[in-house]
């Protein structure tokens, strides 16, 4: 559209200001570039963030006031959240510590980092946590988080507060009591888990998994089952964590995903609309985003925004398995989702710098 000359100086700007006056703003000018900022991908290193998560139980204790004791991986750029849809931040609980029950409207997810004997408790379900277990504690579910043991236990949360916030739709509620009344323990797990069987009554047609507990040794197992059978040009061997009773994500806004990146594998680079955080699990590698090369190794993190060229690759000699979560069903529930491999130099980045370097 080409905007035409008949109007003198002052008539346009009297045309302007009474638009203005009233309200109507016009489309051809200054276009306003809409959506949150661009970021830029980011790394956070476990050696530096672990003393500082541990430090943190000498300065807060979670109650009423402070509810949980969490340091978010704040992406440059971003006043809120770690991408533009989600946060990810690590939370702390000592021995002897409750987080106390509540709910949200947000949808979180627990990846278990360190620790042990600690549990959070979904619904009146006990799940113990440990390293490797991913708990989820869907969108308006009841949540606590106890620590019987003897270890501090840090996890990884993740949450789409930023865009369910976007979205006008944050509601909290506290639960009268600290704890929340134990109901089971690990029932979850015990009707759900078992993949092809699922119990002729009880939950159907939720909006989430309801197998909220889902355990690393099986999670492994089947990473390395399917490590003899196959693996995806761009991700290598990855499995999505699946509601059991409809095959879908676990959960409407984020997906998580665990893959094994095969020792010595350097994945073919592609981007997507979806952006994802990234936690090393185990072992070591690099991973090339936006041509910048990011080295890391067990419990780093890392995030790939949306849109981002990104690939993966795992040392000589070393299996990398690495967790991300992802909100790609919001991309896709939208028809948003887009996705394109990265066809020059025969699929690899050419590496531009090192982060941190
Ligand atoms: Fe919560
Ligand atoms: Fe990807």
């Amino acid at each position: 559209m080409a905007v035409q000359d008949k109007l003198g100086p002052e008539e346009l700007q009297q045309y302007y200001a009474t638009s203005d006056g009233i309200r109507l703003s016009p489309g051809w000018v200054g276009r306003e570039r809409s959506g949150p900022p661009d970021i830029e991908p980011f790394q956070w290193r476990w050696s530096e963030v672990a003393p500082l998560v541990l430090k943190s139980g000498e300065i807060v204790t979670p109650d009423r006031d402070v509810e949980r004791r969490t340091m978010r991986l704040a992406t440059p750029g971003l006043d809120r959240g770690t991408t533009h849809t989600m946060v990810a931040a690590l939370q702390l609980l000592l021995p002897g510590e409750c987080a106390p029950a509540h709910r949200h409207t947000p949808t979180a997810i627990r990846w278990i980092l360190t620790g042990s004997g600690a549990y959070t408790t979904v619904e009146g379900d006990k799940c113990y946590m440990e390293p490797g277990d991913l708990i989820l504690t869907p969108s308006w579910t009841w949540h606590d988080h106890s620590n019987e043991g003897t270890d501090p236990m840090i996890w990884l949360d993740g949450l789409d507060v930023p865009f369910v916030g976007y979205l006008r739709a944050h509601f909290y509620e506290a639960f009268p009591e600290d704890t929340q009344p134990i109901t089971g323990v690990g029932d979850s797990i015990r009707k759900y888990a078992s993949g092809a069987l699922r119990p002729i009554w009880g939950e159907r047609d939720l909006p989430y998994s309801p197998l909220w507990h889902y355990k690393w040794d099986r999670t492994y197992e089947a990473l390395k089952g399917l490590s003899e059978l196959g693996s995806d040009p761009f991700d290598d061997v990855a499995m999505e964590f699946s509601d059991p009773t409809t095959g879908r994500p676990v959960l409407r806004s984020m997906t998580c995903w665990a893959q094994l990146i095969r020792p010595g594998i350097r994945t073919k680079a592609h981007r997507h609309t979806s952006s994802k955080v990234y936690q090393v699990f185990k072992g070591e590698g690099y991973s090339v985003i936006s041509g910048q090369r990011f080295d890391w190794t067990e419990g780093d993190f890392f995030v790939v925004p949306s849109w981002a060229w990104h690939e993966h690759a795992s040392s000589e000699g070393t299996e990398s398995v690495l967790f991300s979560i992802q909100d790609t069903p919001v991309m896709k529930s939208m028809a948003l989702y887009r996705e394109e491999p990265y066809t020059e130099h025969t699929g690899h980045q050419p590496i531009t710098s090192s982060f941190g370097g």
